[in-house]
């Protein structure tokens, strides 16, 4: 709880009707609570001072009818999403919630950033495993910021004309440049791992360079984001270019509890969700993974008409995904 001192001066400004102030003492309180590992408070505070739509965002209605598309083939470059899920629905790991809650703060108080001739970050790098939030981290974005998600459509943009591959992500990089919004680059390596597999080597050399190039060029309005699971393809050039790179990798014990909390929220159970011996059922797998074990497990119990989700019914989801597991290596 913010001290007694920063509360009287907060109620004091308000009751004063000095807007200036109250922002001051309110930005103070939020930094107090962020101090003290608040975070979630710290964010609401956050959004209810400067409002979830505190970078303008053009309707997405209007935005949609702006997307580029492919010369060639006419197909667009972008789908517009509105995002829906915010913070609370992400179990991240310590580093990487703090580097998030960075992120939205750089660009809750941009216009400060930018009064010293600063800029918020705006080029990320997301790798890690399948189904461990990568594209998720990336609506959360969108949504504590208040801006629509924008997912560039790779197969879209890569065309057999190595101009045409060009010209399309220059296309993409302008439109994010226009409108604040944040731009995920999904799967990311299939546009870098060309590269690699082409037989006309030089020429696709030349269409990842020109990506890197319009990265470093972009100054524009949106966060850029590149999502892989193949970091490892990814050379030293491709790495620096970016502000930060998060890894996102399968829930540790710890996560793994608060995941089963975050996603049997409203679900009625006979177990506890902080018992180590529930969140151990789940080791090694991935968020997403265990998202539909829960799923099909909480299937089973409206199913079979019984009031209460049990230990007895995640056992037999996990089993069910594990079987799938094993045909999907046997490549069934
Ligand atoms: N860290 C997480 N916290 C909460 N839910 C998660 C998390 N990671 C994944 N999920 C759930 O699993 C779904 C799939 O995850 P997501 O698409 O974000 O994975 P990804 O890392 O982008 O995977 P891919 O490499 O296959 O693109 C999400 O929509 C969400 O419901
Ligand atoms: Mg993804």
């Amino acid at each position: 709880m913010a001290s007694g001192e920063l509360l009287r001066k907060l109620v004091k400004s308000g009751a004063d009707g000095n807007y200036e102030s109250f922002r001051q003492v309110s930005e103070e309180v939020i930094r107090e609570e962020r101090e003290k590992r608040h975070y979630l408070l710290a964010n609401d505070l956050e959004k209810i001072l400067y409002g979830r739509n505190s970078i303008a965002s053009k309707p997405l209605l209007s935005l949609v009818k702006q997307i580029p598309s492919d010369k060639e083939r006419g197909l667009p470059l972008l789908t517009i999403k509105e995002p829906v899920r915010c913070i609370e629905d992400i179990v991240l790991s310590d580093q990487n919630s703090s580097l998030i809650d960075e992120i939205l703060q750089e660009h809750h108080r941009l216009e400060l950033l930018n009064s010293h001739g600063l800029f918020p970050v705006d080029r990320l790098l997301f790798c890690g495993p399948p189904g461990c939030g990568k594209t998720l981290a990336a609506e959360v974005l969108a949504s504590e910021l208040g801006l629509p998600l924008a997912i560039v459509r790779i197969d879209s943009v890569v065309s057999s004309y190595l101009g045409e591959t060009a010209s399309n992500l220059r296309q993409v990089l302008d439109f994010a440049a226009s409108v604040p919004m944040v731009v995920l680059f999904d799967e990311f390596d299939a546009l870098a791992k060309e590269r690699a597999d082409s037989a006309d080597h030089g020429e696709l050399k030349r269409v990842v360079n020109a990506f890197l190039q319009l990265l470093d060029g972009y100054e524009g309005k949106s966060i850029l984001v590149a999502a892989t699971n193949h970091e490892n393809i990814l050379d030293a050039a491709v790495w620096r270019r970016f502000d930060e790179v998060l890894v996102f990798e399968p829930p540790n014990l710890e996560q793994l509890r608060r995941l089963l909390a975050c996603k049997l929220r409203g679900v009625r159970r006979d177990f506890e969700v902080d018992n180590n011996e529930v969140a151990n059922l789940f080791k090694g797998m991935s968020h997403s993974d265990v998202e539909r074990v829960l799923r099909r497990a909480t299937k089973e119990m409206v199913l079979a008409g019984v009031e209460f989700l049990n230990e007895r019914q995640l056992k037999s989801a996990i089993r069910r995904e594990d079987a799938r597991r094993a045909r999907m290596k046997r490549g069934e």
